[in-house]
């Protein structure tokens, strides 16, 4: 990926990167094929391809604005040699940030919800940094909660800087520079849809940016999470973890999406693990929601009969590996009413994956295990509360 050639030294050349921080970004496309078999003919389809952003060293596409944010407040005079990086975050952004403060001598301090996942903070006290933890239940003005306790420990740490997701603009930049250059280059300018979630809006405001100055006429589809307001919906809680707000981050740029497709927690998670069982991809909610809404694209591109020669992208943003205990833990699911993948959108592709390959006997099974489910469902439990931010 970023080859360092010491033919000086050396008889024969050798190709390894200088730290890891080079091998951030140039993630690969992968051709999705299962989990859209049951939109209709392959002919009729568009190329659907999957940027895998959890191949990045940290396992997310936070790995991105980690370095980048630190560069850029490095050169601004905001972080000093062997100063400080204080977040309120509780997932990648915090391991985006940790990869690069190791790497360049600074301390990190993340501060983040007792809500979260005790694996969570394990992760990021692995990457040896500094973990706080503050009461959920505190109203956001609270000086116990954990955006007060942040902004405190910034003020009182000599030498602190706190990156901001929400309103840095290195944020955005970032994908402008990186990922919607990457997939004109990997498409050959032929990409036609983009395809993301939302959180901050970087991923997909930057990236769209970028790639709508090549193609104006790109459509770009984004996937946002019932209860959250890009797509119009009242806030109101939700699991899906990374995607969706109850705000407009500063880092968003809501005029560059043609189009939201709302995506429920059940849907989210089904298609999420139909990534790992149909395409062997193992990747976070979030990318669930990214699933559901290029899945709906594809739809509506072979409806319209205009499926042939388009070349939709979707941004998976991490890995399933951070989901151990919850996506991927069918005691967690149950408990949650989302044990029912049968009963989601991702139900049709995994039934006709299923059938293509076993036949029918397989496909009257999936059908029976479907309607179980949907009853299960029926019958199921609320989601209980909102999730963590990156
Ligand atoms: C798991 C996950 N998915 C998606 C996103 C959305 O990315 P962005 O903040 O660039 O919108 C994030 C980060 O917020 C995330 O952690």
């Amino acid at each position: 990926m970023h080859p360092m050639r010491l033919a000086s030294l050396f008889d024969a050349p050798m190709d390894y990167a200088d730290t890891v921080l080079d091998l951030i970004g140039d993630t690969p496309l992968v051709r999705l094929r299962r989990v859209v078999a049951d939109l209709g003919p392959e002919e009729a389809q568009p190329l659907l391809l999957a940027k895998l952003e959890m191949l990045n060293p940290g396992g997310s596409v936070k790995d991105r604005i980690g370095v980048r944010m630190i560069e850029a407040a490095e050169r601004s005079g905001a972080l000093k040699p062997g100063g400080t990086i204080v977040e309120p975050t509780s997932g990648n952004t915090g391991v985006g940030l940790a990869i690069a403060a190791n790497l360049r001598g600074y301390r990190c301090i993340f501060v983040m919800a007792d809500k979260q996942a005790e694996e969570k903070q394990a992760l990021l006290r692995a990457y040896g940094a500094q973990v706080v933890v503050c009461p959920t239940d505190v109203p956001p003005e609270s000086p116990d909660s954990y955006y007060k306790t942040a902004e405190r420990l910034a003020h009182e740490t000599p030498g602190a800087w706190m990156p901001g997701q929400y309103w840095n603009p290195e944020n955005p930049r970032t994908h402008e520079l990186t990922t919607g250059p990457e997939i004109w280059r990997q498409t050959g300018g032929n990409v036609t849809h983009l395809v993301a979630g939302a959180g901050t809006g970087g991923t997909l405001s930057g990236t769209a940016r970028f790639l709508r100055s090549k193609r104006p006429d790109l459509v770009v589809v984004g996937g946002d999470t019932e209860g959250s307001v890009f797509s119009g919906d009242t806030p109101h809680p939700y699991l899906t973890e990374g995607v969706g707000e109850d705000f407009f981050p500063e880092t968003i740029d809501t005029s560059l999406v043609d189009r939201w497709v709302r995506v429920p927690d059940r849907e989210a998670f089904a298609a999420a693990r139909s990534l790992a069982r149909l395409e062997g991809i193992l990747a976070g909610e979030s990318s669930g929601t990214a699933l559901v809404a290029a899945r709906e694209a594809v739809r509506s591109l072979v409806e319209t009969g205009d499926g042939r020669g388009k070349v939709v992208v979707v941004i998976l943003p991490d890995t399933g590996r951070n989901y151990l205990s919850k996506l991927f833990n069918d005691d967690w699911l149950r408990d949650h009413g989302l044990a029912d993948e049968r009963a989601s959108g991702a139900a049709a592709a995994a039934a006709a994956a299923a059938a293509a390959e076993a036949g029918a006997e397989v496909d009257k099974a999936v059908s029976a295990l479907g309607a179980r489910a949907r009853r299960r469902a029926r019958a199921g439990a609320e989601p209980v509360k909102r999730e963590a931010r990156a």
